[in-house]
Parts: structure tokens; C-alpha cells; sequence
């Protein structure tokens, strides 16, 4: 008979150890790591179908030159939204993976997705954690077409594959990943092997029948994919649907596409009909207030492939602490600090006794440089209680040494501006565009001293 093995997996980063121990040193998380026992069953199998995959027709080699360039395939999801963020569609033979919080919407997006796929070609629903009465009740009351897909609620991987080998769909969803299963596995679901065993024998279903792979996977507080690391490298796209609970604005972005761009950002909306697109998230996130108030402007973001205005918030107090505080929501908190020694240094105004809050309305979350510039003017409208023009645009990336640097997509990112109505721009010297905006006022900058002294 043949031993059972017996392995160390942390269930963080999914690093292996030979003997047990308290804390991982891959990923310094405590207590994570735990015991695992390979059964017999999964090796035999795992050698046997590496038998039958590799030997006797070994892949020829050939030269990049030669080979055909076939367009890949791709069939539209019925959102628009989620398209994009793919790349322009499913690729067949491909895995997904869509991750985020419990109650963003992940089975909701899907499920509406699917039932219309299902209108034109095959289509399987594996529910492993709503019964299909719950599925079948919110299909109903989300009126969708109800008549074609199939559905099935299972949680054990190879009884999935022989179904779907049965039905041969051409989108197969599994919800969720971590709480699948798989017989040669003895640990329990959600553990890092049993979620790394799943996911390897649906994603090699994938790539041989043809059939689009979406899973669902849960994340952790820390907005990390819950189980293992590993699971990203075996899968072609990774997406992450976040929005904030008491938003209805959710937010579909990829951070790994082998078949397009990343960083595309999707949008849509939580509503009682279902998860909705939104067309012109612009209009949406600027949804401003009658009559402005101090700490507030509009900075136009870049997300993927386009531009995007949204309003920036922040609010300067006295501070009673001898350490006051700094608060950056939907952008990182250590930029905030360093851009508020910028300004203390090249901009002359001192902040160091007060506190500092900061917010990007509507709950996006700003990853690039180019809100620098608009933060730094909200603070000091805020400090100076001076309220900005309401059509006012500033963007613009602020360096260590007081100086506006340019940002890419300057033309594209006024263009935008100027077709919500703003009027006036301020944004880097370099960025200045070659031939006038219509209607646009557009000011060139090279250091903060300068933007000050425009502004306030
Ligand atoms: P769900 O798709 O179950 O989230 P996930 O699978 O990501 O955990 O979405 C659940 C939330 O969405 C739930 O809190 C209720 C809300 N919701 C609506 O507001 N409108 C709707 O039409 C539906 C179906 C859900
Ligand atoms: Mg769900």
C-alpha cells in the first residue's frame, strides 16, 4: 500500500515547511501553519494523469515565426463592464477568478451574467454555498431568464468536472473555491491544499475542454485572497469586485490578465434589480453638493483605459493629540504624510499641529500619483476655509523637492474635464495641451509655490 505524506502549509502564502512551526517565515503570519496529509489516492492520481498528458505525444518545438496567429476567440459576458475589465471578453479555455468581500455581489454579478449566456449556448451554475432554491428565488425576483441555465449544487470537484464533461457548457462558474473539495484530500475545505488541489483540476478541465472557468473566491479583511497565493498563478485573470457596504457603487477591477490590460476599472451599481452597469461613472461620482464647501475639488483619475473625475475631500482641525493624526481613505496613508511634508517645506504651510483627514468620494480607491496635486489643495482650501471654484479641475503628480511632475494621458484626462462642463484646469506644466481645449481654461505648473499663489 502506499505511504500518505505528510506536509507543512501555511495557510497564508501556501509556503511549504518540512516539520511544523509557529510562525510562517515566508509571509510572517503566526499560526498558520498546519498539518496536511496527502492521501495515497492523490498521488496515484496526479502520476497518472501526468502519464497520460505528457507521454507519447510530446508537444513539438517550433519558432515563435511559425506560428499561426489566430485570433483569439472571444464572446461577450452581456456586461459590458465586466468585458472590459477582461480584456474584451471570455476567452474560451480560460480560468477567472473573481474575488471579494462577502455581500459585494460576486454571486449576484454572475448569476445575472449566466442566465443570459445561457440564452446562447450552454451554461453550468455550481452553487457550493446557496441551496438552488435560494439561487432559483433570486433569479426570479431579478427577473432574469430563468429557462436555459443549468444549475447545480455540489461541492466535490470530480462529481463538477464529470457533470460539466456531461453538459459541456460554455461558461462554467464555481461558487465559491474554498468551499470545494476533492476526494484524495483529507484536509478540510478552505485549506490551503484542498484550495490548491481544486482549482488545479478545474483549471486543467479548463484548458482541455475549452469551457471558460469563473471561480469565486472569498478575500480576507486585508483585501488579500483568502487561502493561497499559488491559486493566482495557476488561473489567466484575477478580478476584484470591492465596494463599500453602506455604497451601492461597486467596483470590478483585474490585477492579472494574460489577455489584457490590468488595472481596467469596471463600475456598477448595487440596486433592487440586480447589479447595474454604469455608463458614465464620471456623472456619478461627481454628484456634488449645491453649493461647495472648503477641502473640496475634483481631480480626474486614470483607470485603465480611461479617465475618470472624482471628488476629493479633506478636512483640517486643531489637533488635541500631542501626534496628530493623518487619515487617508481610498488612497495610501503614507503618501499623505510625505505629501504633507512637501508642503510644509516647498509650500510654507504648516500643517504639523493639526489633523489631517482625506476622502475620495464615492468610495473609489486612487492607486495613481496624479491625485497629489488635488489632495494638496484640498488640504490648504480646508486649512484656509476657502472655497475652490466648483469648476475647477487640478491633477498633477507633487515630488519631493516642491516640483509638479506630468502624469500620462494629460490630453485624454482634459478632454474628460472639459465635456463634464469644468472650466478651469490646473495640471502640470508638461501636460499642457498642444492646441486649446474648447472652453477650458487651462493653467500650466511647475512647482507648488506657483499653484498656491494661483489658487489662494
Ligand atoms: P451576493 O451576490 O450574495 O454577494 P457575494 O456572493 O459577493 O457574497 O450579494 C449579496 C448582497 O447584495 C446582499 O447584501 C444583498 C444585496 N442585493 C441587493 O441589494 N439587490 C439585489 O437584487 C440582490 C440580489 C442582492
Ligand atoms: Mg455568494
Amino acid at each position: 500500500m502506499a505511504k500518505s505524506k505528510i506536509a507543512f502549509v501555511c495557510n497564508d502564502c501556501g509556503a511549504d515547511y518540512g516539520k511544523w512551526q509557529g510562525q510562517c517565515t515566508e509571509c510572517s503570519a503566526w499560526n498558520t501553519v498546519t498539518e496536511i496529509r496527502l492521501g495515497p489516492a492523490a498521488t496515484a492520481r496526479g502520476r497518472r494523469s501526468a502519464r497520460e498528458g505528457y507521454a507519447g505525444s510530446r508537444a513539438e518545438i517550433r519558432v515563435l515565426k511559425d506560428i499561426d496567429l489566430v485570433q483569439v476567440p472571444r464572446f461577450g459576458s452581456g456586461f459590458a463592464e465586466l468585458d472590459r475589465v477582461l480584456g474584451g471578453g471570455l476567452v474560451p479555455g480560460s480560468a477567472i477568478l473573481i474575488g471579494g468581500h462577502p455581500g459585494a455581489g460576486k454571486s449576484t454579478l454572475l448569476l445575472q451574467a449566466l442566465c443570459h449566456l445561457a440564452v446562447g449556448g450552454a451554461a453550468l451554475y455550481v452553487t457550493g454555498e446557496e441551496s438552488p432554491q435560494q439561487v432559483a428565488m433570486r433569479a426570479d425576483r431579478l427577473g432574469l431568464p430563468v429557462d436555459k441555465l443549468q444549475l447545480m449544487a455540489e461541492t466535490e470537484v470530480d462529481a463538477i468536472i464529470s457533470a460539466a464533461e456531461e453538459k459541456r457548457p460554455r461558461v462554467l462558474v464555481v461558487d465559491s473555491i474554498q468551499v470545494m473539495h476533492s476526494e484524495g484530500i483529507t484536509s478540510a475545505p478552505g485549506s490551503v491544499s484542498q484550495v490548491r488541489d481544486c482549482a488545479a483540476q478545474l483549471t486543467r478541465y479548463a484548458k482541455q475542454s475549452g469551457v471558460v472557468l469563473i471561480l469565486v473566491g472569498h478575500v480576507t479583511k486585508d483585501g488579500s485572497l483568502a487561502g493561497p497565493k499559488v491559486l493566482e498563478h495557476m488561473i489567466d485573470c484575477s478580478i476584484l469586485l470591492e465596494g463599500d457596504q453602506d455604497s451601492r457603487f461597486r467596483t470590478l477591477r483585474s490585477s492579472k490578465n494574460r489577455f489584457g490590460a490590468v488595472n481596467e476599472l469596471g463600475v456598477f451599481a448595487m440596486t433592487d434589480r440586480g447589479m447595474r452597469e454604469v455608463k458614465n461613472p464620471s456623472a456619478i461620482f461627481l454628484d456634488r453638493a449645491e453649493d461647495p464647501a472648503p477641502g473640496t475639488t475634483v481631480m480626474v483619475v486614470w483607470e485603465g483605459t480611461r479617465p475618470l473625475l472624482v471628488e476629493i475631500q479633506a478636512l483640517v482641525d486643531d489637533s488635541s493629540l500631542g501626534n496628530p493624526r493623518r487619515v487617508a481613505v481610498g488612497f495610501e496613508q503614507n503618501r499623505l504624510a510625505m505629501l504633507l511634508a512637501v508642503l510644509h517645506r516647498h509650500g510654507g504651510i504648516m500643517v504639523g499641529d493639526q489633523d489631517v483627514f482625506a476622502n475620495v468620494v464615492g468610495g473609489v480607491r486612487v492607486t495613481e500619483t496624479s491625485a497629489d496635486l488635488a489632495l494638496l489643495v484640498a488640504v490648504v482650501s480646508s486649512l484656509k476655509n476657502r472655497v475652490l471654484a466648483r469648476d475647477l479641475v487640478v491633477f498633477g503628480e507633487v515630488g519631493l523637492s516642491g516640483e509638479i511632475r506630468p502624469v500620462p494621458s494629460g490630453q485624454e484626462r482634459l478632454g474628460e474635464a472639459a465635456k463634464h462642463g469644468f472650466r478651469r484646469a490646473i495640471v502640470p506644466r508638461a501636460n499642457m495641451p498642444k492646441q486649446p481645449i474648447d472652453g477650458l481654461d487651462v493653467v500650466g505648473v511647475g512647482r507648488l509655490a506657483d499653484v498656491l499663489q494661483a489658487l489662494f
